[in-house]
């Protein structure tokens, strides 16, 4: 009885192959519609009369359904991967500093759309660029470092 309580199996935390390949696809998605964004914004010459190169247009629109698929899939991480995982203990730091990548990039977001403030606005840009562009490395850190430590133990 005693042993069986000492050898409880702890709680399975990875997320499924669905989630996973959620977690994969949104954050390509935004990666790629946000990179296509800095392009068109930055390098791409402007059309003859056009305020603004039409790439940008569409590459803000796959960003804004990005952002609300990558949402929908962060909270249901939070609840099945994130708090369980922070309770073991395991993979904390860089686990809560891809979480924490993420909670600033939606704060900046946010901001986009609303801050009024030319110069506020700029920080929250320049912030959400730099945020957004090292946000495929903390994701690969996060699940290397896993899947190094899933290794260990099965070995
Ligand atoms: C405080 C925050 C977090 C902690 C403590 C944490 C912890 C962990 C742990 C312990 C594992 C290994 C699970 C196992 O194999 O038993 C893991 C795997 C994983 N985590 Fe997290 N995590 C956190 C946040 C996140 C976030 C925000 C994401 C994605 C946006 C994420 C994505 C993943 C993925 C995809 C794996 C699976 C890697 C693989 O084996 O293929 N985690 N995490
Ligand atoms: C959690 C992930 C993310 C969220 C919630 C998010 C959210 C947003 C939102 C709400 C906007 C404003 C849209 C608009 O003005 O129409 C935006 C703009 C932008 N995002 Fe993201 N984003 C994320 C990740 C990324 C990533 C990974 C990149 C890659 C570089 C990125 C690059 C950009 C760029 C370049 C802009 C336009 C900046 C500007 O107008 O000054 N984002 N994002």
């Amino acid at each position: 009885m005693h042993e069986a309580l000492h050898h409880r199996p702890r709680k399975a935390v990875r997320p499924g192959r669905r989630q996973r390949l959620a977690i994969y696809w949104s954050s390509a998605l935004l990666l790629a519609s946000g990179l296509a964004w800095l392009i068109a914004h930055y390098l791409l010459p402007l059309p003859e009369f056009a305020a603004r190169h039409p790439l940008e247009t569409w590459a803000m629109r796959l960003h804004g359904a990005a952002t609300l698929f990558g949402l929908a899939v962060f909270g249901s991480l939070w609840s099945n991967h994130v708090l369980p995982a922070w309770k073991q203990g395991r993979h904390r730091s860089h686990g809560a500093a891809l979480a924490l990548f993420w909670l600033l990039l939606i704060l900046t977001g946010y901001g986009l759309y609303y801050l009024s403030d030319e110069e506020v606005r700029a920080l929250a840009s320049t912030g959400h660029i730099a945020l957004g562009t090292v946000l495929p490395l903390g994701l690969a850190v996060h699940v290397s470092q896993a899947r190094r430590q899933k290794h260990a133990d099965l070995a």
